[in-house]
Formats: C-alpha cells, sequence, structure tokens
C-alpha cells in the first residue's frame, strides 16, 4: 500500500480524504454520523488550532484511495498525546490496510515525541459495553491499544414531548429561586466567555472517563473562541442556554452543535453545572432551554444526538428522562508508545 501525506491545497487528495470519512460513517455509525464539512477538513489541516495540530493520510491500492489516517497531535496542555483514527472502506477490510494506515501515524507520532497514542470508534449496540465481536474493538487489541473507557450515545428524536420536559422542569424549582435563564444562538458573549472557559474545563474534569489517561484541561478563553471561529467558518452554529445564579454568576450552559444549511441531526456538545451549585436541578433548566431554543429557531431539525460515559449515571438518567434512546456504543483506547513502531 502507498501511503501519502494529504497537502491540504490539493483538493482531489481532500475529496478523497472526505469521502473515505464519510462513506466509513455512514456505514458504520448509520444512525448518529454527521460528516464535518470538507471546509473544515481543510481549515484545520491547513493551520493548527489552539488545541491540536491535524496531520491526514491517504493509503492507496494502486491508484484508489481505499484508506485514510486523522492524526491529531495535542498542543499546550497535551504535547505528549496523539489521536489517531484510521479509516478503511467497508469492502477493503482485513486485508492489512488499517494496520499500514495505523502504523504510518504510530510513526508520525513517535517522530513527534508523542508518547500517549489514543483512538475513538463507534460499534452497534449488539456488541454490548465491552464491544466483543465489533471491528474496532478486535483491530485496537491486535494494534495494541486497550479499551480504556465506554461512552453511550444516545438519539432524541424531535420535536421533544413538552409536557415530558415541563414535568422535568417541575421537579426542583423550588430549589432554584433567584437563578435566570439566558438562551441565544451563537458565539458566547463576551461578559459571558471566561465564566465559560472555566465551566468547559470543569465538564472535562469531572465527567468520568475510566481509566483513559486524558490532560487536563485549564480554562481557556482563546480555545473557546477558536473552536467558535472554526464552526462559523466551516457553516455551523450552537445553540445556547447559560443558567446565572442570584449573584449574575455563570453557574451552568448547554450547547447543540447545528449546521446552518442542513436538517442533519444536531450534536448535544455539553451540560454543565458548576460544583456550588448542583443538586438544584440547573443541567436539565439548561438542557431544556437549549433544547426549546433549538426547537424554536431550527423547525427542520429532526433529532439531537448526545454521548455520556457508560458510568456517569446522573446525566444518563437527565437524557432518559428529556426522551433520549440510546442507539449504540462509543469507545476511547489508548496506546503507550514507549517503542518505535514496528514497520507493517
Ligand atoms: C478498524 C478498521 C480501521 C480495521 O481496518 P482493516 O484494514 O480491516 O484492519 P486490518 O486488516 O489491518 O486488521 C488487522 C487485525 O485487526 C483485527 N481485526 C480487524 N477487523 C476485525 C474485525 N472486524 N473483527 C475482529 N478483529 C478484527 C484482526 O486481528 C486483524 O488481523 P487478521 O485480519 O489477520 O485477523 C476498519 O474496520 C475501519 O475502518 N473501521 C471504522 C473506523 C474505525 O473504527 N477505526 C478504528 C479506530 S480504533
Amino acid at each position: 500500500m502507498r501511503i501519502v501525506v494529504v497537502d491540504p491545497s490539493d483538493a482531489a487528495a481532500v475529496a478523497a480524504l472526505h469521502r473515505i470519512y464519510v462513506t466509513v460513517g455512514q456505514a458504520d455509525n448509520p444512525q448518529t454520523f454527521v460528516a464535518a464539512p470538507v471546509a473544515e477538513i481543510r481549515e484545520v489541516l491547513a493551520a493548527p488550532t489552539a488545541r491540536f495540530e491535524f496531520t491526514a493520510f491517504l493509503g492507496f491500492a494502486g491508484d484508489e484511495p481505499v484508506a485514510s489516517g486523522w492524526a491529531a497531535l495535542g498542543r499546550r496542555d497535551a504535547p505528549h498525546l496523539a489521536y489517531l483514527t484510521p479509516r478503511v472502506l467497508p469492502q477493503q477490510r482485513r486485508r492489512g490496510h488499517g494496520s499500514r494506515v495505523l502504523a504510518a501515524m504510530e510513526r508520525h507520532a513517535a517522530t513527534h515525541g508523542r508518547t500517549l497514542l489514543l483512538s475513538t470508534a463507534v460499534w452497534a449496540a449488539e456488541h454490548g459495553p465491552d464491544g466483543s465481536g465489533s471491528a474496532p474493538v478486535g483491530f485496537a487489541a491486535a494494534r495494541g491499544f486497550r479499551l480504556a473507557h465506554t461512552s453511550v450515545r444516545l438519539k432524541l428524536e424531535l420535536p421533544t414531548d413538552r409536557g415530558r420536559l415541563d414535568a422535568l422542569l417541575a421537579q426542583r424549582a423550588a430549589r432554584r429561586a433567584g437563578y435566570t435563564t439566558r438562551s441565544w444562538v451563537g458565539p458566547v458573549p463576551q461578559e459571558l466567555l471566561a465564566g465559560w472557559a472555566v465551566l468547559h474545563a470543569m465538564l472535562s474534569e469531572d465527567e468520568p472517563h475510566g481509566e483513559l489517561e486524558r490532560p487536563a484541561e485549564t480554562p481557556d478563553p482563546d480555545a473557546i473562541r477558536d473552536d467558535e471561529r472554526i464552526l462559523a467558518e466551516s457553516g455551523r452554529v450552537k445553540v445556547n442556554a447559560a443558567v446565572l445564579s442570584p449573584a449574575e454568576a455563570l453557574v451552568a450552559f448547554s450547547s447543540i452543535l447545528t449546521r446552518i444549511s442542513a436538517p442533519d441531526a444536531a450534536f448535544q456538545q455539553g451540560t454543565v453545572v458548576d460544583r456550588n451549585h448542583r443538586g438544584r436541578g440547573l443541567g436539565a433548566l439548561a438542557k431544556v432551554a437549549a433544547l426549546r431554543l433549538l426547537e424554536e429557531t431550527r423547525p427542520d431539525i429532526t433529532a439531537v444526538v448526545t454521548e455520556n460515559a457508560q458510568d456517569n449515571g446522573h446525566i444518563l438518567e437527565l437524557n432518559r428522562a428529556v426522551g433520549c434512546v440510546p442507539v449504540l456504543y462509543s469507545g476511547d483506547f489508548q496506546r503507550h508508545l514507549t517503542a518505535p513502531a514496528a514497520p507493517h
């Protein structure tokens, strides 16, 4: 197999990369896959984001691109990390292509001094939380990766059930006197940005992550703005709700990612409540406010997809209360890179 690094200015190579990504996503994840636009792929390959530097690989069988690799090397807090995703067209599997692309990415990671490799993949519900019998779990085991953590992906069909959401909001209403919600479409208002970055880091720290060795995220308003810039440039926008305390501090948020010009399923990006304000139903408040704004502003969108750690009982319970239904599993795999990867 001939493997090349994708030049972001080579439109044919970027298109082939995107085609493999979309074909594999639709084949392996028909219920929840929503493709990132090709513009976003090109953009992040051309210039690093605040948190990652990206490199893509294409693997050819003859003249035909049949496999891809997507390597994201951590910056700032994560100079030891590399996120690697090999993808192989469904009819080309079990011929060693995935192993070869992964080996090329491992060499790239090692050359850049990385010592911890991470990869994420989904499998169908029938394989259960440990993924036995699924392609990514079999492949990861064969290539020295360990399944470190499993998440559940859930889907909420829209429109939401008004009575159900009202009942959820009624549950802890008495504990929320003086708290107010604010919801909007688009970037985080400047006056909320610092608080938003703190809650964003708290979300990353507090979600269960099993044995997965993730870097701690430090609050970083620039990274929030950087993500918003990339979203705007690739035609996507977030629908957000924030909760303010009686002292007007930002204490909870929930946001949902949409594509501006397409009715594809929206993605729940995160719901978090400040540690000092938990137990008042503020997560439900923020989530319902974001969902209702989504339905008001985007009646064309028919579903929201969300993902929770399988051991995050609290948010799973909240999502089930809203009406979300589990559809598949998502696993985080990791491998310590101690010696240079063997050529394949
Ligand atoms: C996972 C994936 C990349 C494997 O690609 P591939 O080209 O089929 O992998 P290889 O042929 O190099 O397989 C190497 C070994 O992995 C294991 N493996 C691969 N697919 C497997 C499957 N479906 N079931 C069990 N084991 C499997 C086997 O041990 C295999 O060796 P063998 O064929 O000699 O038995 C491919 O299925 C894919 O693109 N899946 C969707 C994206 C994804 O999940 N990426 C993985 C992130 S970890």
